[in-house]
C-alpha cells in the first residue's frame, strides 16, 4: 500500500490490460497507408487517427476499471479525477514511426500521485505502477513501486554499464521545433566521438525501456512530456537504475537521463557542460 492507499501491483495490472488492448487496436488496425490527422507544435509533430482512437479507447476502459482516478492524455489533456491516483497515457508513442511502418512504437500507461489540483508532472509526482507495450515489437514491459520490473513477464535486473562512455551506446532523441533540433544536433556531434555509438530510435518510452533491459547503456533526451516518460521511468528505476535530470534537477522536459547509476554519473556533468538543457 502507498500514500493513496492503492494495490500498485493491482494497477499494473490494470495498466497491462488496457495497454494491451490500445496496443491490439493500434497494430491490428494498422491501415497500409497512415496518414497525418493533425500537426501540432510544428509539420513535424504530427497525430494520425490511431492515436485519437487509442486515447478514446484507454479512457473509455480505465473510466470503466478505475471511475473515480483523473487521466492526462497525450491527445486529449488532462481530467482530473477524486482518488489521488491519475493515469498518464501515450496512446502511442513514437508516431512518427508509426506513420512510416517502423516498428519502434508502443502504448504507454502509468499511474501516478502528486499533489492535488494540478496536473502531473514529473518533478513532483510518484509513478506508481505502469506498462509500455511494443505491440510490432512484440515487447511488453511492465513495473509497480516497490516490486520491481518485467519485461514479458521476466524480472529485469540493469547490469551496472560499460566502465566508461567511450563503451556506452546512447539513446537519445530529438524535439519538433527547429531551434532545438539544431541544437540537439550540436551536442550529438559532440558526443559521438566521444562514445560507442548513438541511436535514434524514435520512441521514448521504448529507448528508456530498452535502458532497463540493457539493450542501450543510457538514454538522454530533452522536451520529454509527461506522457513519453511516465510509464518508462518506472521500469527503469525498478530495475535498478536512475531517472534524472541535470544540475541536480528531477527529470522533466528540461532534460531527461536515464540508466545505470555510474554511467549517469558520467553521463550529466558532461551534457551539462554541452549545454544540452537549452535551446540556444
Ligand atoms: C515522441 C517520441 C520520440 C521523442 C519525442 C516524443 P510521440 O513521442 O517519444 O522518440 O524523441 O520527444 O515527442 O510524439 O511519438 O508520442
Amino acid at each position: 500500500m502507498t500514500a493513496v492507499d492503492v494495490d500498485v501491483t493491482e494497477l499494473m495490472g490494470v495498466a497491462e490490460r488496457v495497454a494491451r488492448e490500445a496496443g491490439a487496436l493500434v497494430s491490428d488496425g494498422r491501415p497500409d497507408r497512415v496518414t497525418v490527422a493533425a500537426t501540432k507544435s510544428s509539420p513535424q509533430d504530427v497525430v494520425t487517427a490511431m492515436d485519437y482512437a487509442s486515447e478514446e479507447l484507454l479512457r473509455r476502459r480505465l473510466a470503466e476499471l478505475r471511475p473515480d482516478d483523473g487521466v492526462l492524455g497525450e491527445e486529449r489533456g488532462w481530467q482530473p479525477g477524486g482518488s489521488g491516483v491519475t493515469w498518464v497515457v501515450d496512446p502511442i508513442d513514437g508516431t512518427v514511426n508509426y506513420l512510416y511502418g517502423q516498428p519502434s512504437y508502443a502504448v504507454s500507461v502509468a499511474a501516478v500521485t502528486g499533489p492535488a489540483g494540478v496536473a502531473p508532472d514529473p518533478r513532483t509526482w510518484t509513478v506508481l505502477a505502469s506498462c509500455v507495450h511494443a505491440p510490432t515489437l512484440g515487447l511488453t514491459y511492465t513495473a509497480a513501486r516497490g516490486a520491481g520490473a518485467w519485461l514479458d513477464g521476466v524480472r529485469l535486473t540493469m547490469g551496472a554499464g560499460p566502465d566508461d562512455l567511450a563503451g556506452c551506446l546512447l539513446g537519445t532523441g530529438f524535439g519538433y521545433l527547429a531551434q532545438r533540433r539544431a541544437v540537439q544536433g550540436r551536442v550529438v556531434a559532440a558526443l559521438l566521438p566521444r562514445v560507442r555509438d548513438i541511436r535514434r530510435l524514435g520512441s521514448a518510452a521504448v529507448d528508456l525501456c530498452s535502458v532497463a533491459a540493457g539493450s542501450l547503456d543510457a538514454h538522454y533526451e530533452r522536451g520529454l512530456q509527461p506522457w513519453d516518460l511516465a510509464g518508462a521511468s518506472l521500469v527503469v528505476t525498478e530495475s535498478g537504475g536512475v531517472v534524472v535530470g541535470l544540475r541536480g534537477e528531477p527529470a522533466s522536459d528540461e532534460m531527461t537521463v536515464a540508466g545505470p547509476p555510474a554511467v549517469v554519473a558520467r553521463l550529466t556533468p558532461l551534457l551539462e557542460e554541452l549545454g544540452a538543457d537549452s535551446d540556444a
